[in-house]
C-alpha cells in the first residue's frame, strides 16, 4: 500500500530554505565515498549517472564533475533549487517508485531519498526503477540512514546563514512501533528573515526501516549482485552490480 502521510513542507513550500538547513559544501566526502563504490561496482568507467530522489542537488554539486548527471526528484521546489545549483544537469521531475524513461544509464544513485520508502512494496518499487535504468555491467548504490538494526532514537540541531536570512532547527528521531517499517522524524525550523519575527514552522516526516537480509533479498530478488559497506559515518551502504 502507498504511503497516506503528507508530503514534508521541507520539499513544498520550504524548498527555498533546504540548503539553509543542509548546505551543499557538507556533501563533498559522501559524495566521493559514493563515486568510488559506483566506479568500483562497474565493469567499465561510468560516464552516465541517474540519481532519484536528487533533492537539493547537494551529493549531484560533487558528483557532476564525474559524471554526465540526470537527475530526478518527486519535488519541483527541489528540482528548481537544484537546477540553480547544477544548471549543467538535466533535470525531470518523476516519482522513483514508477519512474520509466526509456533509456539506461551506466550507474545509479539513490541516497537518503531512498527512506521515503515506507513498506515494502515502495522499496521494491524504487529499487525495480533502479534496476530497469542501470545498464547490463552497471552499477547502483543505495545509501539509507539507516537499516532497522541500526536504527536509534535522536536528537539532532542544526542550520546555517544565508543572505538576510537563516534557519535553526531541531530534528527528532522516533519510532512509535519497532514492529512496524516506519519511524518519524519531527522537525521544528525556526527561520529568521530580515529583521522580521522568528517564524516557527513543524514538520512530519516518515521514514521507512528496513532490516538488512530484507534489503539484500528485495536487491538480489530485483536482478542485482548486492554488498554490504560499513561508510564513515556508521552507516550501511547497498552497493550493486548489474550482470
Ligand atoms: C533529503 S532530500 C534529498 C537530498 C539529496 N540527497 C541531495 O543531495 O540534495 C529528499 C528528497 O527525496 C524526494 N523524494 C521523496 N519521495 C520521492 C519519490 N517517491 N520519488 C522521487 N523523489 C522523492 C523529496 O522530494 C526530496 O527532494
Amino acid at each position: 500500500m502507498p504511503s497516506v502521510s503528507s508530503p514534508p513542507k521541507l520539499y513544498g513550500e520550504l524548498a527555498s530554505w533546504f540548503h539553509l538547513l543542509s548546505a551543499p559544501a557538507d556533501y563533498a566526502e559522501e559524495a566521493e565515498f559514493a563515486r568510488n563504490l559506483l566506479v568500483q561496482a562497474s565493469s567499465t568507467p561510468p560516464r552516465t549517472l541517474l540519481e532519484l530522489g536528487s533533492g537539493g542537488g547537494n551529493n549531484a554539486s560533487h558528483l557532476k564533475v564525474h559524471f554526465q548527471m540526470t537527475l530526478v526528484d518527486l519535488s519541483p521546489g527541489m528540482l528548481d533549487l537544484s537546477r540553480a545549483l547544477n544548471p549543467e544537469c538535466e533535470h525531470l521531475v518523476g516519482d522513483m517508485r514508477s519512474l520509466r524513461l526509456d533509456r539506461v544509464f551506466d550507474a545509479v544513485f539513490v541516497h537518503d531519498a531512498i527512506m521515503y520508502m515506507t513498506t515494502e512494496d515502495e522499496l521494491r518499487q524504487a529499487v525495480e526503477t533502479a534496476f530497469i535504468h542501470c545498464k547490463a555491467g552497471g552499477a547502483a548504490v543505495f545509501m539509507p540512514d539507516v537499516v532497522r538494526e541500526n536504527f536509534v532514537s535522536l536528537t539532532t540541531h542544526g542550520g546555517h546563514d544565508g543572505e538576510g536570512r537563516g534557519i535553526r532547527y531541531i530534528e527528532w528521531t522516533f519510532d512509535s512501533d519497532p514492529s512496524d517499517t516506519t519511524y518519524t522524524v519531527d522537525f521544528a525550523y525556526l527561520l529568521r528573515e530580515g529583521n522580521r519575527p522568528v517564524r516557527v514552522v513543524h514538520d512530519h516526516h516518515v521514514f521507512g526501516l528496513f532490516l538488512k537480509e530484507v534489503w539484500l533479498q528485495l536487491l538480489q530478488d530485483t536482478g542485482f549482485n548486492p554488498n554490504v559497506v560499513a561508510d564513515p559515518w556508521g552507516r550501511l551502504v547497498f552497493v550493486c552490480s548489474r550482470g
